[in-house]
C-alpha cells in the first residue's frame, strides 16, 4: 500500500483498558487478534486520508487490562483513537459480559515540526519538553479525565497559538494614519501633572498610579463630561447606565480578556468566610504588631476576579442570553459611574497612564450598518469636539483593536470594519503621542460572547468608545497650559471659575 506519510506530527500512546473481569479467560487469543486487525483496517482510519489514521502497534493482555501502545498522525490523533477503540472494545466485549472500567495512560508522546524560535519552559499537562532539530517533543502528563476533555487537541491549539503570536510579534502593530488635524497654538511646554501638583489641583494618593483629583481638576473632568453629554448624548440619544466595576471571571472569559490579562489585571478577593472567628488571628495580630499580616491574609481570602479593566465587558450580562426585537436598534448607552485599573507596572507616569483612571464608557449596538453608521456619526462629533471647542492638535489612527491587542492578539486585523480608531495628542514638553481615547467597531464579538440575539435572526454588532478624562486633561492641559485666558472660549465658558477651596502652612 502507498504509504502518504503526514510528517508534521506524531503520536505515541501507551495506554490500558481496565476491565471488570480477567481478559485472558473470557476472551480467546484469536478474537482479539480479529479485534485489533478490525480496528487497525478500518476504525482507526476513518475519516483519514488513504495511508494514514491511527495504529495498535502492540497490544497484551495482562489479567483484567488490555495494554496498548497507539501510535498516529495528525489525522486521527492517537487519544481520538484510544477513544474510539474504548467504546469499540466495551461493544466487544458486550458479548463476554465483561464492562470497561476506565483507562490508565502510562505514556503519551507528541512530536512535531517545530520550525520557530520560541523556547517553550512550560506548558499545562506537560511534565517534560524536548525541543531539537526543529523538533518539538512533549510528554504528558494526562489521566483519563483530561484525555476525555480532550486536553491534548487543548495543547496543540495553545501552540498554534504562541506560533501565531511569535508572528505577529515580528509584525509591528497595525497602525495606520486616518486623519491629522490642523496645527494649532500651544501656550505650554512643560509636564502638566508636575504643574497641576504643584497648583494643589492633584495629589499623588496612597496607591501606585493614583491621584485624587482636587476641586479645580474635578471640575475640568466634569466639563468634559457635560461636552459629551452635550454634544454626543443629547443630540445622539443616549441614556445613561450604570456598569459593575468589579468583574468576575465568567465576564472575561466571554469577553476574551482571560486569555490574557493577568500581568495587567487588579485582583479582587473575597474572605472564604465572614466568620470573624476565622478571622481572629488576624485581628489579634494585627492589633498585637501594627502589622498588616498579609500571609495570614491571603490564606483566608480566595480571588474572584479583578476590578474593572476595558469597562463594557461586565454590562453585556444585562443582555446575556435575551432576545431583542430589530425595532429597538440601535441602541445607545454610557457609563461614568467610576474607575478602571490596571497594572501598570513601570509605565506609569503622570496622569497620562494611571493604574486608576476615569473613563466615560460610550456602547451602541444594532446591525451592522447600524454599528458602523454611528461610528462614522461619533467620529465627526469628536473631530467637532477637538477642533472646535478643545481647539487641539492631534490625528485618528486605525490600530489593532484594542479587544485583541488585550487578548494578546497584536498585529492582526486588517479588515476596515471591525476595529479600533486610537485618538493621539502631542504632548508638547515631551513631544510624545499620547492616545486620549479610542472609537471601536467590535463586530459580533460581545454578542457572542454573552450570548445575546436579535429576533430577525440578523447579525447584532456593537461598537464601544471609551474616553480618558485624566487623558483628555492630560493633552488639554499640554497643549493650552494653565492661562485660562489662552484656553479657547467655549471651553473656558464649559469649565466656568475654578475653584481654590484647599490652603496649606
Ligand atoms: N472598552 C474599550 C477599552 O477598554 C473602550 O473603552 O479600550
Ligand atoms: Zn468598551
Amino acid at each position: 500500500m502507498e504509504h502518504e506519510k503526514a510528517t508534521d506530527m506524531e503520536f505515541m500512546l501507551k495506554a490500558n483498558l481496565k476491565c471488570s473481569g480477567s481478559l485472558s479467560e473470557a476472551v480467546s487469543s484469536d478474537e482479539l487478534t480479529e479485534f485489533v486487525n478490525y480496528c487497525n483496517a478500518e476504525l482507526l482510519k476513518k475519516g483519514a486520508p488513504p495511508g494514514c489514521g491511527a495504529e495498535v502497534v502492540s497490544w497484551a493482555i495482562v489479567a483484567d487490562k488490555l495494554e496498548l501502545e497507539i501510535v498516529s498522525d495528525r489525522f486521527v490523533r492517537a487519544h481520538d483513537a484510544l477513544l474510539r477503540l474504548k467504546n469499540e472494545f466495551g461493544k466487544f466485549l458486550g458479548k463476554h459480559r465483561i464492562g470497561i472500567r476506565g483507562m490508565e495512560i502510562n505514556d503519551y508522546e507528541i512530536t512535531m515540526d517545530w520550525d520557530t524560535e520560541l523556547k517553550l519552559k512550560k506548558l499545562p499537562f506537560v511534565k517534560a519538553i524536548k525541543q531539537e532539530a526543529e523538533k518539538l517533543k512533549l510528554f504528558l502528563d494526562i489521566d483519563e479525565f483530561l484525555l476525555e476533555k480532550r486536553i491534548p487537541d487543548r495543547i496543540i491549539k495553545l501552540l498554534d497559538d504562541k506560533k501565531e503570536a511569535i508572528k505577529w510579534k515580528g509584525k509591528s502593530e497595525h497602525w495606520e494614519l486616518l486623519f491629522e488635524s490642523a496645527k494649532k497654538p500651544f501656550h505650554f511646554d512643560k509636564d502638566p501633572t508636575e504643574e497641576m501638583a504643584k497648583r494643589g489641583w492633584i495629589r499623588h494618593a496612597a496607591g501606585r498610579g493614583q491621584f485624587i483629583y482636587g476641586p479645580q481638576s474635578t471640575k475640568i473632568f466634569r466639563a468634559f463630561e457635560r461636552i459629551l453629554v452635550d454634544e454626543i448624548f443629547t443630540p445622539l440619544g443616549y441614556e445613561e447606565m450604570i456598569f459593575p466595576k468589579f468583574v468576575t471571571w465568567d465576564v472575561w472569559k466571554r469577553s476574551g480578556h482571560a486569555k490574557g490579562i493577568y500581568p495587567e489585571a487588579y485582583y479582587v478577593c473575597t474572605p472564604k468566610t465572614r466568620d470573624p472567628e476565622y478571622w481572629e488571628e488576624v485581628i489579634d495580630y494585627y492589633k498585637v504588631t501594627n502589622e498588616v499580616p498579609l500571609d495570614m491574609i491571603m490564606e483566608r481570602i480566595e480571588n474572584v476576579g479583578g476590578m474593572c479593566y476595558a469597562q463594557c465587558p461586565p454590562s453585556w450580562v444585562f443582555l446575556q442570553g435575551k432576545t431583542m426585537p430589530d425595532d429597538i436598534l440601535p441602541i445607545k448607552v454610557f457609563d461614568r459611574s467610576g474607575t478602571s485599573h490596571r497594572y501598570e507596572s513601570g509605565g506609569i507616569h503622570g496622569i497620562e497612564r494611571l493604574d486608576e483612571f476615569h473613563r466615560v464608557e460610550i456602547l451602541w449596538m444594532g446591525t451592522k450598518e447600524q454599528v458602523i453608521a454611528h461610528s462614522k456619526q461619533l467620529q465627526d462629533t469628536y473631530r467637532y469636539i477637538f477642533n472646535e471647542i478643545l481647539d487641539i492638535e492631534w490625528r485618528e489612527a486605525w490600530v489593532t483593536p484594542w479587544f485583541m491587542a488585550q487578548e494578546g492578539k497584536s498585529g492582526l486585523s486588517e479588515l476596515k470594519e471591525v476595529g479600533t480608531i486610537d485618538y493621539e495628542a502631542v504632548l508638547p514638553y515631551s513631544g510624545k503621542l499620547l492616545e486620549f481615547q479610542n472609537v471601536s467597531v467590535n463586530g459580533d464579538k460581545y454578542p457572542k460572547g454573552f450570548n445575546v440575539k436579535l429576533q430577525s435572526g440578523e447579525e447584532l454588532w456593537s461598537g464601544c468608545s471609551g474616553v480618558g478624562l485624566q487623558r483628555w486633561t492630560a493633552v488639554f492641559l499640554a497643549q493650552k497650559g494653565f492661562d485660562t485666558d489662552k484656553w479657547p472660549e467655549k471651553f473656558r465658558t464649559a469649565v466656568g471659575e475654578l475653584p481654590e477651596v484647599f490652603r496649606f502652612l
